[in-house]
């Protein structure tokens, strides 16, 4: 006589979920309580001692001056290219495998994005593509950290000397390139808190760092409505696009557990990483030229579709990041955009891309789950 557990092994599996908040707020639920508790008496819910704070420790963090939280990754994106002075009539230079925000940002300002192309192994903006892309009316560079692994920027720089660089960090909290942390790197940087991201707030935020006083107090006056101290004394046009307080007391506790959130997301790339070994699948690029945080763990995956379901049926979640590029979006085939070359690379890897399960709670036994049904499906011992 059958009963419902006598079926297929694998049936009875809990799901492996692509990524997961809950276990890690779980275990830091009386810190985020006490945090809330500390937030709500006071009475001040906007640019408060959180905030100041808040914006101090990840400045530290992240080796540069000055940090401005916002209220996301897509206005910080915004108003840092406001702050640099790109308008109308003005090009950005970025990649076209980002997430829309990225390219939204440029267009938001009235200015034109123009697409490079890739590197093959990290999915990164390929800095010999950058100097052809320049033009006279170059204003910014946007180098994308994609999966958390940091762009040459300094290769990206000399290739297009004196043009601003504004960094999306969005992947890449606590990444690094030879040693120096992303948000460091270029003149501004952009971070999200997205709440699934390696560093992410339990509601929307994100936060732009710089080095520059200049720069920190452009960035100022315009999350707060183009004021500089006075109130009601609006100066330029600015916005309501503020980091509130409780999300920077939630950020605050968030950010004490970064360096072991990136230790465990290395430790699950690593055992991912000898899983692959033997099989057709290519991991992620090497970090040789610094640290990866692994926010995806992308592998490229010749029958990447056949995979995906062999993988869902057996409870193992997996996402598509990014499963369409940019300039592919219905949203520009009306908006202004430029290709500077024929982003061969970035469209040969859209139909090959998967992320695996990728958070630092993940166990080595959903780990090696993983791996064994990959190896399975390509018929790998
Ligand atoms: C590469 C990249 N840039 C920008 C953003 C925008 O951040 P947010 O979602 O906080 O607006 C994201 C977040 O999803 C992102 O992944």
């Amino acid at each position: 006589m059958t009963t419902p557990s006598d079926g297929p092994a694998t049936a009875a599996l809990p799901e492996v979920p692509a990524e997961n908040l809950t276990r890690w707020h779980a275990a830091i639920a009386d810190d985020l309580r006490a945090a809330f508790e500390s937030v709500l008496p006071v009475g001040k819910y906007t640019l408060g001692a959180q905030l100041r704070a808040f914006e101090e420790e990840f400045a530290a963090y992240c080796d540069s001056t000055h940090a401005i939280g916002i209220s996301s990754g897509t206005a910080a994106l915004h108003l840092g290219l406001r702050a640099f002075g790109v308008g109308p009539g003005d090009e950005v230079i970025t990649v076209p495998n980002t997430y829309v925000a990225t390219v939204f940002a440029i267009t938001y300002v009235g200015a034109t994005p123009v697409f490079v192309d890739v590197d093959p192994d990290t999915a990164n903006m390929d800095p010999a593509r950058v100097a052809a892309a320049v033009s006279d009316r170059t204003k910014a560079i946007i180098p994308v950290h994609m999966y958390g692994q940091c762009v040459d920027v300094d290769a990206v720089r000399a290739a297009a000397p004196g043009i601003p660089v504004l960094e999306d960090a969005a992947h890449a909290h606590g990444a690094t390139l030879h040693g120096r942390k992303a948000g460091s790197l270029g003149d501004l940087a952009e971070f999200s808190f997205y709440p699934s991201k390696v560093l992410g707030a339990l509601g929307d935020g994100g936060i732009l760092t710089t080095s520059s006083d200049d720069l920190d107090a452009r960035v100022r006056q315009l999350r707060y409505m183009g004021q500089a101290g006075t109130k009601h004394e609006h100066l330029v046009l600015g916005y309501q696009e503020r980091l509130d307080e409780m999300q920077a007391a939630f950020l605050r506790v968030k950010l004490r557990c970064l360096e072991e959130q990136v230790a465990g997301r290395r430790r699950v790339a690593s055992r991912y990483g000898e899983w692959l070994a033997g099989t057709p699948v290519t991991p992620p690029a090497h970090d040789v030229t610094g640290r990866h945080v692994y926010y995806m763990y992308t592998v490229l995956a010749p029958r990447r579709e056949d995979l995906r379901g062999f993988l869902d049926d057996r409870g193992i979640r997996t996402q598509l990041i990014y499963p369409k590029l940019v300039p592919d979006q219905q949203a520009y085939a009306t908006l202004p955009w430029r290709a500077a070359d024929d982003l061969a690379v970035a469209r040969s890897l859209v139909p090959q891309l998967l992320c695996l399960p990728m958070f630092a709670e993940l166990t080595d036994g959903e780990v090696d789950r993983v791996g064994r049904a990959i190896r399975d499906f390509y018929g790998v011992a």
